[in-house]
């Protein structure tokens, strides 16, 4: 089966997991490559037909152990009908427990056929001290190596017929997070320049009052906070906070990526 375009559909509010992503798709080498950076709001609106001759590369960050709450935006309008794909998801450092085992089954259902997946470990947006520098060049060597894996195993292929990769995970999956909150707001230190609300990813923040963010819609994936240019915009909660610090404590023993193959 020969590979002429590597297609990488990804979200990355904080970049870590592009990272993973493009360094996967440099991997697979294929003559042509087409980005679907799928963060944004309105690039959600918007998709692409896959075609035979495609491989895609899938990856998002893990959240409370599962996938960030947008699945059916993240594949709208993506067509795909038996398109191999490799998966990675990143997380900071504590576990990906069944986000893995999500991807894989969101792909399947949205046309994909799973060859090759990785959970990487990338720095923690929310507990900032566990996996400082992750992804480093040696994770993103894994990362290329398993890119490359699957065009290889692909380029031994005529069919993908029966094909089933086998991760980590358990479902039903652990259950998340449903809590309606969202960081907090400093309108001292505000200029109301408006980067948060179009940094976005789910348009969670009043356009005419930045420190209003509709809780339920918020997925607390830090772009915001990081995207300030005055730091106006921080996690306040008490019991999150307190929650971070314990996990930062937890937690620091570095971990590695983990790789799964057919
Ligand atoms: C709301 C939220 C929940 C998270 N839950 C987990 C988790 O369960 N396990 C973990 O190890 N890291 C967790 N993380 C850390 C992210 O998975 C990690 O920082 C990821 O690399 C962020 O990707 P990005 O840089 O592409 O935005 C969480 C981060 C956020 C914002």
């Amino acid at each position: 089966m020969k590979i002429n375009r590597v297609v990488s559909l990804f979200f990355s509010p904080n970049g870590t997991t592009r990272q993973v992503a493009d360094a996967i798709a440099q991997g697979v080498g294929a003559p042509e490559r087409l980005d679907l950076d799928r963060t944004l709001f309105d690039s959600r609106w918007a998709g692409e037909p896959l075609w035979p001759g495609d491989l895609a590369v899938i990856a998002l960050p893990v959240y409370y152990g599962r996938l960030p709450k947008l699945m059916v935006e993240f594949f709208r309008y993506i067509k795909a009908e038996g398109i191999p794909a490799v998966l990675a998801v990143t997380y900071g450092n504590r576990d990906y427990d069944d986000a893995l085992l999500e991807l894989k089954n969101e792909s399947l259902d949205h046309g994909f056929i799973p060859v090759a997946a990785g959970a990487f470990v990338a720095h923690h947006c929310m507990a900032g001290k566990l996996a400082q520098g992750r992804p480093g060049p040696d994770d993103l060597a894994q990362a290329r190596e398993l890119g490359a894996k699957a065009a290889a195993l692909l380029a031994g292929r005529d069919s993908l017929d029966g094909l089933d990769l086998a991760v980590k995970g358990n479902f039903p999956y652990t259950p998340g997070s449903d809590l309606p909150v969202g960081p907090g707001t400093d309108l001292s230190k505000c200029t109301r320049c408006g980067l948060c609300q179009k940094n976005c990813p789910v348009q969670a923040i009043n356009p005419l009052n930045p420190a209003e963010i509709d809780g339920w819609r918020c997925l607390f994936c830090t772009r915001c906070i990081h995207s300030c240019p005055t730091g106006a915009k921080a996690i306040t909660m008490p019991p999150m906070l307190e929650k971070l610090t314990i996990l930062e404590n937890m937690m620091a023993a570095p971990k590695e990526n983990e790789l799964f193959y057919l």
